[in-house]
Formats: structure tokens, C-alpha cells, sequence
């Protein structure tokens, strides 16, 4: 390099270092009156010379941004303030034109953690008891899948490991009477990712899915991002009310028909019958999800419609999320045959397949037996707990309550016959106040379609990440909430 190209090269760091430093300064990286690194440790970690770091540093002196006393590393200056950045010094935030998918998901609030931790019980669906899981096992089995080794490192087959494909074929045989060939699983991360292939592959923004109402929100709003339009079908005791469905013209219908969600109605035979026969008329797809079908307490096992007859178009959804743990995200699909492959492409664009050493672990734990052992500890300890809260909620509410759904799964619904609906939110800020959270129906259903029902609160009462003394200091909070409210609503007596 000749000596003007040195120095160009040099003089050109010090601008890029001075240019970086002063961004993060006026980003807040740095904090009011925050060291920087030294000039000898910075020069370091850029491989710069300690001149280029002390021409960057000058300059920012020279502009007042930064103060130097000798002997000590510089410090942002006292009288620096961000002018056109927030605090993490990320850019500021522009509107940018999205995909009619991406405005559809820009009007669901996202995620958030603040209520997580802050509650003293909280009656979420959805959560485990972290105790209940095999943590032993399920690490000597993760240790002995990562220790496989091959050769090369490799992406796998989209559908997912061969082994865990073989043990859930079999599973799926005990437990659900379901028979498929291999090729009809496709192991996914979690339902959620099944009915995200299910609505890509099977939806255009001109048909119409048939959905429950009230129903699993995720899945309503997974399709709806395709842009095609729900038909809310109205619940009762018996699951989605097919008689119905005579008349629509619909490329999908989602199921919950082992347990509905969330009100779990249990769907008889003859209307399983009624809806396979409605999707062979129309050539729909039904999609099944069978997401907690392994908690059953007083109630015969009814077969799924994937084992039925005229069943060729039905997509069956399994998920470990209730059995083992959300935080895994394993699920699988049996597609039909016809399917199978554009299933297992769609899953390989999307994120070429799931983790694998996960995969190979729940094929051991299934293989053992000790998975159906698991599932028979943890359907003794959710009835337990299960009884538990209804003991609590006849104790505390006695026949001012209905409950619904408690024949099976890990949820119930407890309906508050003296709170109208008007009542809600004053119910869910002062059972939030008491520390206690709930989670009310109303925002499964679809207001806009008949059959809403706002003449009572109806809560949504999850129980299995709860021990005993947690679910009955819940309902005493709960109590104590409701109290407040009908206190609240007592008209004062003329003076
Ligand atoms: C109806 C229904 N389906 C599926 C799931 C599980 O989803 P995933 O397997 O994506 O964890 C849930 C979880 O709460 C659910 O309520």
C-alpha cells in the first residue's frame, strides 16, 4: 500500500469508528456520562492502530461529546442528548407497506410477558406444572441423541425423523384406533405450524373455512390471514352443531371434536358422521385437532374422525404441548395420502424441518413405554387437580356458577350466572388487582355471529401448571374480586 493509501485507509477508520461511537452515544448505548473503552482496548478489539481509535476519540472531543480527564477512559458528555433516536438507538420506526397477511397480523396485539411472574395464581390454559415433566429422563435421552454423531452434519427429511414417525405410528394405533402409513406424519413444531401448512396449502383469499364459535382463536386467526372468510357455526353440549352445515360451501372446517375448545363439548357419532359426510359433498378438508384427547376422567373414548369411514379428507393434528411441554414444540399431522408430499414441501420451504435431536429423544421416550406411563401419571395428577377447582368453586360460588367441559381435558369453563357480560372488564381489572389472573370466553367467540352469549361471565379456567394451595387461593381471590364487583354495582339507596 503506498503511504497516502495508508494513510487514506487510516484516516477513513477513524471516521467510520468516529461515526459509530457517536451513533451509539446518541442512542443512549452508552448511558449519561458512560465510560467508553479505553483507546488501547478498542484499537484491540477493531484490530485498528491506537492511533485511528485516538483521531476517532479527538474528533468527538472536539465536538463535545465525549470528556477526557487524563489518566482515565473517556466519558459521554453530561450535556449529550439523543435528538432523533429512542433509547435502545434503534432507527425510528417507519410504516412500512406489509402483505395483506402482514396487515392482517399487524392489527393482533403482539405478545407480551407483563402479566407473566406478576399474578400470585393464574388460571391461563394452555401452561404445565414444570414439576410434572420427566426432567431426567428426558436429559439421559436428549444426552444419548446428541451423542449419535454422524459423519456430517446434514438437513434431514422435512417430515421429520424416521423414528419418531415409526413411534408415533404406532401410538397414534394404541391409543387413538388411528391407522396411517409412515409417509402420512409430518412431525411439525407444534400444532400451531400444522395448521399454519394446512392454511397456506388449502386457502385463498376468496374461500371460506368453517370454524367453530366459540372456537380456538389461533386457528381462526391463522386462516384469516389467508384471507379467507370464517363461517362461525355455533356450539353446544355435543361440539360444532352440524346440522348447519347443510347449506355452506366451504373449502375447510376446523375441529375440536375430542374436547371442544373451549367449551368441550364431546361430538357424537352421528354428527361426526353428519360433518365427514358434508366435507366428501363439497370436497372440504376437515382439519381435527386432537390437542388434549389423552385427558379423559369420566367419559369413554370416543373414536376420532380419521379412523372413520368417508374420513380420506380429514387432516389430523396431535401435539405434545399437553402432554410433555409447550416449550418443545413437537406436533404432528396424518395427512392423506394425496397430500403427503406437497405437506412435506410446504414443511421443508418453510423451515426445512423440525430440530432433530428433540425428535429422536420423544421417539425413545415413546419406544420405552415410558411416554404412555407419563401420560397415565399425568392424568392422575390434572384429575386431581381438576377436582380440586371444582371442590373450590362449588365451595366458594355454589350454584351461582355452570361449569362446562369438565369431563375431559385441562380446562374447564365456569359461568358466573348472576355477572352479565357488562360486568367484564370491572371483573378483570379488580381480579387483576387481587393478583389473581382470568381469562374470559368472550374473546373466542365471534361477535359478530349469532349465538354470542352476553348475558353471563363465562371464564376460561385453566388448572394444570397449578398445585392445590395455588387453585384454592385463586378462587378466594376470585371471590374476593367478585365481591368487589357486585359491591360496586349495588345502586346507592336515595339519601
Ligand atoms: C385447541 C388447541 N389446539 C392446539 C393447541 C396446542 O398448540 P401447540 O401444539 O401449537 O402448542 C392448543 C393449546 O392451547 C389448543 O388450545
Amino acid at each position: 500500500m503506498s503511504k497516502n493509501n495508508a494513510a487514506r485507509s487510516q484516516g477513513m477508520g477513524a471516521l467510520q469508528i468516529y461515526e459509530e461511537i457517536k451513533r451509539q452515544i446518541l442512542g443512549g448505548v452508552f448511558g449519561s456520562a458512560g465510560q467508553l473503552p479505553s483507546s488501547r482496548a478498542l484499537a484491540h478489539e477493531l484490530g485498528v492502530s491506537r492511533t485511528t481509535v485516538t483521531a476517532a476519540y479527538e474528533q468527538l472531543l472536539a465536538e463535545g461529546f465525549i470528556e477526557v480527564q487524563q489518566g482515565a477512559r473517556p466519558r459521554v458528555a453530561c450535556a449529550v442528548v439523543g435528538p432523533s433516536r429512542n433509547k435502545t438507538g434503534s432507527k425510528r420506526s417507519v410504516r412500512t407497506r406489509l402483505s395483506a397477511y402482514g396487515e392482517h397480523v399487524r392489527k393482533i396485539p403482539p405478545w407480551s410477558d407483563k402479566e407473566l411472574g406478576r399474578l400470585v395464581v393464574d388460571f391461563r390454559h394452555g401452561d404445565l406444572a414444570s414439576s410434572d415433566f420427566p426432567v431426567t429422563l428426558w436429559k439421559r435421552l436428549m444426552n444419548k441423541a446428541m451423542d449419535r454423531r454422524p459423519e456430517r452434519l446434514s438437513y434431514d427429511d422435512p417430515r421429520g425423523s424416521r423414528r419418531l414417525r415409526m413411534a408415533l405410528q404406532g401410538y397414534l394405533w394404541r391409543a387413538r384406533t388411528i391407522r396411517c402409513d409412515l409417509d402420512q406424519i409430518i412431525i411439525v413444531n407444534g400444532s400451531q405450524q400444522g395448521l399454519d401448512l394446512c392454511a397456506r396449502l388449502l386457502l385463498d383469499a376468496t374461500d371460506r373455512f368453517v370454524i367453530e364459535n366459540p372456537c380456538y382463536a389461533m386457528a381462526r386467526q391463522i386462516f384469516s390471514g389467508t384471507g379467507a372468510s370464517p363461517v362461525s357455526i355455533p356450539v353446544d353440549d355435543d361440539g360444532l352443531n352440524t346440522d348447519l352445515l347443510a347449506e355452506i360451501d366451504a373449502r375447510l372446517a376446523y375441529v375440536t371434536p375430542s374436547h371442544q375448545f373451549p367449551l368441550g363439548g364431546v361430538m357424537p357419532i352421528s354428527r361426526r358422521h353428519q360433518l365427514l359426510r358434508w366435507a366428501t359433498r363439497r370436497n372440504a378438508n376437515v382439519i381435527e385437532d386432537d390437542y388434549d384427547s389423552e385427558y379423559r376422567y369420566d367419559i369413554n373414548p370416543v373414536a376420532p374422525l380419521h379412523g372413520l369411514e368417508n374420513s380420506d379428507n380429514v387432516i389430523y393434528l396431535g401435539t405434545i404441548s399437553k402432554t410433555l411441554s409447550p416449550t418443545l414444540r413437537i406436533g404432528y399431522l396424518v395427512v392423506p395420502p394425496g397430500l403427503q408430499d406437497v405437506f412435506a414441501t410446504a414443511k421443508e420451504l418453510a423451515d426445512r424441518h423440525s430440530p432433530v435431536a428433540e425428535q429422536e429423544a420423544l421417539a425413545a421416550l415413546i419406544e420405552s413405554g415410558a411416554y404412555e406411563s407419563h401420560l397415565r401419571r399425568v392424568r392422575r395428577l390434572n384429575h386431581e387437580r381438576r377436582e380440586i377447582l371444582l371442590n373450590a368453586l362449588r365451595h366458594r360460588f355454589g350454584d351461582k356458577v355452570a361449569i362446562e367441559g369438565a369431563d375431559a381435558g385441562l380446562h374447564i369453563v365456569v359461568w358466573f350466572k348472576d355477572l352479565p357480560g357488562s360486568l367484564e372488564a370491572a371483573l378483570l381489572e379488580k381480579a387483576h388487582r387481587a393478583g389473581v389472573g382470568v381469562h374470559t370466553i368472550s374473546r373466542l367467540y365471534d361477535q359478530g355471529a349469532h349465538g354470542v352469549r352476553t348475558d353471563r361471565i363465562g371464564l376460561v379456567m385453566g388448572y394444570a401448571a397449578l398445585d392445590a394451595r395455588r387453585i384454592e387461593r385463586g378462587i378466594q381471590l376470585l371471590a374476593e374480586a367478585i365481591k368487589q364487583v357486585r359491591f360496586a354495582r349495588k345502586p346507592v339507596p336515595p339519601t
